[in-house]
């Protein structure tokens, strides 16, 4: 078991690269993408050179060993989540990818027009569109329960919106990538439920900093990017319940998703080849494995004690600071916090703090809604990862102050 923080960030080979002489980035933007531990990196030269070939099609042995490198991806993901079978993991590109398959495919089955969709109005644009578009396909009616000024879910009203019986599917974050906050998903799994309703959980953040336990809260779908969760880009995953993944029709048509072709019909894949349509990025799923190795490998904990106190602390601090607001305070939150500062734009401190040696994100988050809630139109976000520590979280508040100093 990899134990103290020193361990941890001996595993990721970007921690030990200097910038600008001597000094070392401190990098606060792990809610878009995290760096990446040597075995991820390794395992990607290594198959490179060792084994490429396309999976699931060729019977020689070098393409045997890829595929076999990417169902081991998969299966990593089935016990990271607990999933009853490794069919119910559909890998994708991202939660962007996953989402967009969602909408498609349940939509073309299930959603009729009148039907409602129901979010919460702390959604990622990439939570927001895809279903945007299915309404505007099919007819259905896009509706929003709202979360209160200290950034947490108002599930009573959620309940009155689900009673009136016509939503048909939820579809809400785990932890919001601006609030930070971890919603109270279980008991929105149960009220949708109730109300004869299927539930989607936006995982990115989630998968992270909670982790899901697929059975423990039984939501119908799941999805998360592999990218932020140590793995290389352009991976990702829709968990789906299988008894309903396996009523659900493809959405991408061509090779790999079909049982057989004729030149005038189809039919398909099981599940969850069906959704897996054409060549899929296999390498970079295959990274998976390693990545999540690592994830269950260091002493959990450990590490969420750990965030919790720069949590706290940050959280302390911030307030601290004359004319700056925390948006969304209440709840459980997971080490990533938004604010504003009056008198400073949000982008010249991330400049500023950049020049610095200090990486936070800064702008609308791809939650322009959410921000406009707020009376918003930008926020500076810091967000942590397992790597990061308490001395860089001391450093950023110094070089913050300063910025502040300069800036107003
Ligand atoms: C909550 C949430 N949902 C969806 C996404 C989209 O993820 P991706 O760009 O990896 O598809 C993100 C990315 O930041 C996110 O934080």
């Amino acid at each position: 078991m990899i134990q103290d923080i020193d361990q941890i960030r001996s595993h990721f080979p970007y921690l030990q690269c200097a910038r600008g002489g001597d000094r070392q980035l401190i990098y606060f933007d792990n809610a878009a993408t995290t760096q990446k531990p040597r075995a991820v990196i390794d395992a990607t030269s290594r198959w490179l050179q060792e084994a490429n070939a396309n999976v699931h099609r060729a019977i020689y042995g070098l393409a045997a060993s890829a595929t076999e490198h990417y169902e081991a991806g998969r299966e990593a993901v089935r016990g990271l989540i607990n999933a009853a079978s490794k069919d119910e993991i559909v890998l994708t590109s991202g939660t962007t990818a996953s989402i967009n398959l969602l909408a498609n495919i349940y939509g073309q089955k299930y959603i009729r027009p009148g039907d409602e969709i129901l979010l919460s109005e702390g959604e990622h644009h990439s939570n927001i569109v895809p279903w945007q578009m299915l309404c505007a396909r099919t007819g259905a009616r896009l509706r929003y329960f709202p979360v209160g000024e200290d950034g947490q879910w108002d599930l009573g009203a959620a309940e009155r919106i689900l009673a009136e019986g016509k939503v048909k599917i939820v579809s809400a974050a785990h932890i919001s990538n601006v609030l930070g906050i971890v919603n109270p998903v279980g008991e929105l799994t149960v009220l949708a439920h109730r109300y004869g309703a299927v539930i989607h959980l936006d995982g990115a953040q989630g998968i992270v900093h909670e982790g899901i336990d697929v059975q423990e809260t039984p939501c119908d779908f799941y999805s998360f990017s592999g990218h932020k969760l140590y793995a290389l880009t352009g991976t990702g995953v829709l968990y789906g319940r299988r008894s309903l993944l396996e009523t659900l029709p493809p959405w991408m048509g061509g090779g790999e998703m079909v049982d057989t072709v004729t030149y005038e019909r189809t039919t398909y894949a099981p599940v969850p080849l069906r959704f897996e349509a054409g060549t899929p990025n296999f390498i970079a799923a295959a990274t998976l494995k390693p990545a999540i190795d690592f994830v269950t490998s260091v002493d959990v904990p450990q590490v969420r004690e750990n965030e919790k106190r720069m949590t706290d602390y940050l959280m302390r601090e911030l307030n601290a600071v004359d004319g700056l607001r925390i948006i969304g305070s209440g709840g459980k939150k997971a080490p990533l916090i938004s604010f504003t500062v009056e008198g400073a734009h949000h982008s010249d401190i991330a400049t500023l703090l950049d020049k610095m040696g200090v990486a936070v994100r800064s702008g609308q988050m791809c939650s322009e809604p959410l921000l406009a809630k707020f009376g918003l139109t930008g926020a500076v976000r810091v967000s942590l990862a397992a790597y990061n520590t308490m001395q860089e979280c001391e450093a950023f508040m110094g070089a913050l102050r300063k910025v502040l100093a300069m800036l107003r």
